[in-house]
């Protein structure tokens, strides 16, 4: 398969991070989470992983930077904020560079709900990336090597789906703590 570019390359044609089908997933995690997006966030949704073409690991030192051909995109697009949206999609690169992980973030984990595990891992293995996200699941002690590939693919889906569900919780939480600190305060007659 190596006939089609590199790791990266390949996951945005026909793997992980196809380029149609990926976007459709976040988008429906997006719309789960915080409701239907605007059309520039819809534009965000479509291009974040743009930057994945030509890179030669999907998590080592150049396919963390795959955040940011996509941001400037769209920085240069619709504005900062925008920009800041899709950095902040990778929670490594977020991590990399003192930044929050931002709302894509959250939609990025939980569209892998949309996924089955059919689809998923010919995916996964045909571009090359599910040797080198078992290697890393291996190493991090997530999912040992020895384990099936429908079992790793199972323990992701279930990690991510809480993972996103609770940060978007905890979002929220902070939010209404806030405004109840900026909201007037009513007496209370006794
Ligand atoms: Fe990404
Ligand atoms: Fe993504």
């Amino acid at each position: 398969m190596k006939m089609f570019g590199s790791i990266g390359t390949r996951s945005l044609l026909f793997g992980v991070h196809q380029f149609l089908w990926h976007p459709l997933t976040v988008w429906l995690a997006w719309k789960e989470l915080y409701g239907n997006p605007s059309w520039k966030e819809t534009v965000c949704i479509a291009l974040h992983d743009m930057g994945y073409w030509g890179k030669k690991s999907m998590d080592g030192s150049d396919g963390v930077r795959h955040p940011e051909a996509g941001a400037e995109l769209v920085g240069r697009m619709f504005g900062e904020e925008y920009r800041q949206l899709v950095l902040g999609h990778s929670r490594s690169y977020a991590k990399l560079h003192g930044i929050d992980p931002s709302k894509l973030c959250w939609a990025d984990k939980l569209s892998i709900k949309y996924e089955r595990w059919w689809l998923y891992l010919p995916r996964a293995w045909a571009s090359g990336e599910l040797k080198e996200y078992r290697a890393v699941a291996d190493h991090k002690r997530f999912v040992d090597k020895n384990e099936s590939n429908r079992k790793w693919f199972e323990k992701l889906k279930e990690d991510m789906e809480r993972q996103s569900k609770e940060e978007t919780r905890k979002q929220h939480c902070i939010k209404s703590i806030k405004n109840t600190v900026g909201a007037k305060q009513v007496p209370v007659r006794l």
